[in-house]
């Protein structure tokens, strides 16, 4: 694959930060081993650490026995040797100067066209100085090579903050140099949501609301805040997860087919289906929503001990179009809970009770197709089943299609090998563009607000438990959490 792809440099800032260690360096060696990465490919660190190259190789060599200790190391000093790092502040202007100096001779030295890929890994207060410095110094020009920008999220705090970065990008970016990442997207179970959809015939004709009786979509971690208290604290898990994990998923079950497997292309239908979701006013959002807070939670180090932040997060939506008119998509989200699971239930509705009338009606269940993202990756569509006997009896069963079972020789890879790897090749498909974020933070900046007004509406629950029992009290017409 490698002979396909142009030769560049990844320029990583925030290279001692967590996503770095815990993310960026397995995934990088992973390719490299797999020989995805363009050959004559380096990464550049740029850090206000007093570093060099060999102490920053030596941190990576940790940040691998840290986080992926079953690696395979016998191409680690082919790999390590092709890192280098630069020593400057990120607001410091003629830092970037040294900075393009080392790169321009680097380029020099391999007989490398300027191809560059930068990655802010970094706080998202600092995006915005990082870019115009980078810019300042000449780094952000894309002519006859490529610059490409990765950012990290959250991109934005609201509508106006989401803006405003956007604004200030486009100042040294066009819209096609910037690949805001959502790790989600690289996750093959989502990906997958396409596919199923589009691929197969037998489900299309099927996905709208005369067939759908609701759609549930669960992303449930087991964890709490996990040494992130004070991050969190700011955060609360609309921002850190249900603005872009939870509606990008959203977006892909709820989109119209798009014209071509292009990046423009499908982003264009996964904007339109944010935009059709039927905004909440400031009365409705007691209604719609539900938010909880985990017991222990503002004993957590980092958390304000009168913290209001909320650790689930419970949404009723509309996605009003002429495909889903009238369906509710229920979205929640949420620390503590039971067990790690991320799932799409997909609830059609129930048959007519005409020829099984006389049976007990809850034998009679409502297929369900469940499209599992983590863990456990696959889909299982419930049927119902004549139980064997002499009677007439009915059991729910499962078709199961696991990943595991149908691809065994095919282990699932971090989504950021493949995000890092889609960002060298110039392909933005499963990375956010600027409007389908603002799309997002449109219809969540409202809602936002209104909480804020009543902290005190964050139900308390326990740890381990599926959230506030509030919660259902959003569904209509009988329907219960999917408790996965
Ligand atoms: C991140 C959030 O984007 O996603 C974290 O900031 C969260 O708070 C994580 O834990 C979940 O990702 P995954 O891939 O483990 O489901």
């Amino acid at each position: 694959m490698s002979t396909h792809l142009d030769p560049c440099v990844l320029v990583l800032f925030g290279a001692t930060g967590d996503l770095t260690r815990r993310k960026l360096t397995p995934a990088l060696y992973a390719l490299h081993c797999d020989g995805h990465l363009p050959a004559g490919f380096q990464v550049v660190a740029y850090g206000r650490r007093d570093k060099d190259d060999t102490s920053f190789r030596t941190d990576l060599l940790a940040h691998m026995q840290q986080f992926a200790p079953k690696a395979e190391m016998s191409k680690w000093d082919e790999f390590a040797s092709q890192c280098f790092y630069v020593r400057g502040e990120f607001d410091v202007q003629n830092d970037y100067d040294v900075l393009a100096a080392r790169l321009a001779d680097l380029d020099e030295k391999a007989g490398r066209q300027r191809n560059r890929l930068m990655y802010l890994a970094i706080p998202p207060e600092q995006y915005e100085s990082v870019v115009g410095n980078l810019g300042a110094a000449g780094l952000t020009k894309s002519e006859g090579t490529w610059t490409r920008v990765i950012i990290e999220k959250p991109f934005g705090y609201d509508l106006q903050t989401s803006r405003h970065l956007n604004d200030s990008l486009m100042t040294w970016l066009s819209e096609d140099q910037i690949y805001r990442i959502d790790h989600y997207l690289g996750k093959e179970t989502v990906q997958n949501i396409l596919v199923f959809r589009f691929a197969n015939e037998i489900f299309e004709p099927l996905w709208n609301h005369k067939y759908i009786e609701n759609v549930q979509i669960t992303v449930a971690e087991q964890i709490g805040v996990e040494g992130r208290g004070n991050f969190f604290d700011q955060t609360g898990m609309t921002r850190d997860v249900l603005q872009n994990h939870a509606l990008q998923i959203l977006s892909l079950i709820a989109m119209e087919p798009p014209a071509r497997l292009d990046a423009n292309a499908i982003r264009d239908e996964k904007v339109k289906a944010i935009r059709s979701i039927r905004p909440v006013a400031h009365d409705e959002v007691p209604h719609m929503s539900v938010r909880g807070q985990y017991a222990g939670y503002r004993s957590e180090p980092g958390v304000d001990p009168h913290s209001s932040t909320e650790t689930y997060a419970a949404l009723k939506l509309h996605v009003d179009n002429w495909r889903w008119g009238g369906i509710p998509f229920y979205v929640r989200c949420a620390k503590s809970m039971p067990r790690r699971v991320t799932e799409v239930a997909v609830q059609f509705r129930a048959v007519p009770q005409v020829l099984f009338a006389k049976m007990n009606r809850s034998d009679v269940r409502p297929n369900m197709l469940v499209i599992r993202v983590q863990p456990d990756e696959g889909i299982h569509l419930e049927i119902g089943a004549k139980e064997p006997g002499p009677t007439m009896a009915l059991r729910p069963v499962n078709l199961d299609f696991t990943y595991g079972s149908a691809f065994p020789n095919a282990p699932i890879t971090d989504a950021y090998e493949r995000l890092l790897l889609d960002a060298i090749r110039g392909d933005a498909s499963l990375f956010a563009r600027g409007d389908e974020v603002e799309a997002a933070w449109k219809l969540l900046t409202p809602i936002l607000e209104a909480w804020e007004k009543h902290p005190a509406d964050v139900m308390p629950y326990f740890t381990a438990t599926w959230g506030p029992e509030k919660a259902d009290s959003l569904l209509e017409h009988g329907a219960k959490w999917r408790e996965p």
